[in-house]
């Protein structure tokens, strides 16, 4: 049998939704150290293993909404009007109407993404996460933040993990209606971890996640060993936050990062994400820890990459990647 995304909204949401309030959420963009890559159910947006991820603090974006005063739906990005008719309004307008369902209930929705565009980072994440929790808001829903996960999952898998600050599993889950697949926050403190974003291109990228990620799956003879070993990871990941283990945390992010990455390079045709700059800042990285420095890099569907350390390291990458750009996931907000 199959289960239609829309009947999980059904679900968790009353038949008759009223607007209660405005709206202003606000939901930080993560990084995975452990990475998603894969469905088990396209529909339900199910992912064949668990991730694990770091928010990016106050990177991500604020979603506010009120009624739309003229009886049209509005969408403005950063302060911009968007057209209804644009790739970005049309995603969001779908999501919100699994909401709305047929009711006539015409909103104003305002997003503002506080990732600066040259940091080349995918927006999806926070701004489905954004999104969910300001809907929650303006229909006063009141729903835990598992559900919220659950449902932001729906509209992007990586969404799921965006509604905490610091370290996030996102679980992969067992059920074939999904409901035991949703993020849930890991509590460790940890001030001293970075992460430096380094960007090699803002461009947008050509194969998206989710259509990358749906080729690995049909066409990449390695991604046979993907979901056992991206498990795994993500549990040894797991154990190396709680105990503080940062060289054992860097050396599988790393490792995790590149298997994925060699699925995708498997696929037929192949499918490759880092350019030659990427493969640069690879090669430094590996030097760098050849004299000592424990820094380690992580890159998901897109050329940039992204550097983990800790505070004793962050004059050694500031001198060796000038434009990083560094992010103290643990300060104070
Ligand atoms: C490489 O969450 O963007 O960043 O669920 O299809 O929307 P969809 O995919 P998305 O994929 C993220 C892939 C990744 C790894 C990760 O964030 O775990």
């Amino acid at each position: 049998m199959t289960i239609s995304a829309q009947s999980i909204f059904d679900g968790l949401l009353p038949e008759r939704l009223s607007f209660r309030s405005e709206a202003d959420y606000f939901a930080p963009s993560n990084i995975a150290l452990s990475k998603y890559w894969g469905k088990r159910d396209k529909e339900l947006n199910l992912p064949l293993n668990s991730s694990l991820s770091i928010s990016l603090h106050k990177w991500g974006s604020q979603t506010k909404i009120s009624v739309a005063a003229d009886g049209r739906d509005q969408v403005r990005l950063n302060g911009e009007a968007v057209d209804l008719e644009q790739p970005f309004a049309r995603k969001l307008i779908a999501f919100v109407d699994r909401f709305r369902r047929g009711q006539n209930l015409p909103l104003n929705i305002q997003t503002f993404n506080s990732i600066p565009t040259a940091a080349g980072l995918a927006s999806s994440a926070s701004g489905f996460a954004a999104l969910t929790g300001a809907l929650d808001q303006a229909f006063g829903l009141g729903l835990p933040k598992d559900k919220l996960s659950m449902l932001a999952r729906i509209g992007s898998g990586s969404a799921s993990r965006s509604f905490w600050h610091g370290f996030v599993q996102w679980d992969r889950g067992q059920l074939t209606d999904g409901r035991d697949s949703f993020a849930r926050h890991i509590d460790v403190q940890w001030p001293e971890f970075r992460i430096a974003i380094i960007n090699v291109t803002s461009k947008p990228k050509s194969v998206s996640s989710r259509d990358g990620m749906n080729h690995t799956v049909a066409t990449s003879p390695l991604y046979k060993v993907w979901p056992e070993q991206a498990e795994r990871d993500c549990a040894d990941i797991g154990a190396a936050v709680q105990d503080k283990d940062f060289s054992k945390l860097g050396t599988l992010a790393e490792a995790n990062a590149l298997a994925m990455h060699a699925t995708m390079m498997a696929a037929r045709p192949g499918l490759q994400y880092l350019l030659p700059e990427s493969f640069t800042i690879l090669e430094k990285v590996r030097e760098l820890r050849a004299d000592g420095h424990e820094v380690y890099a992580t890159m998901d569907a897109g050329p940039n990459v992204k550097l983990i350390f800790l505070q004793s390291s962050e004059d050694d990458v500031n001198a060796n990647f000038p434009q990083a750009q560094i992010i103290e996931p643990f300060a104070a907000l």
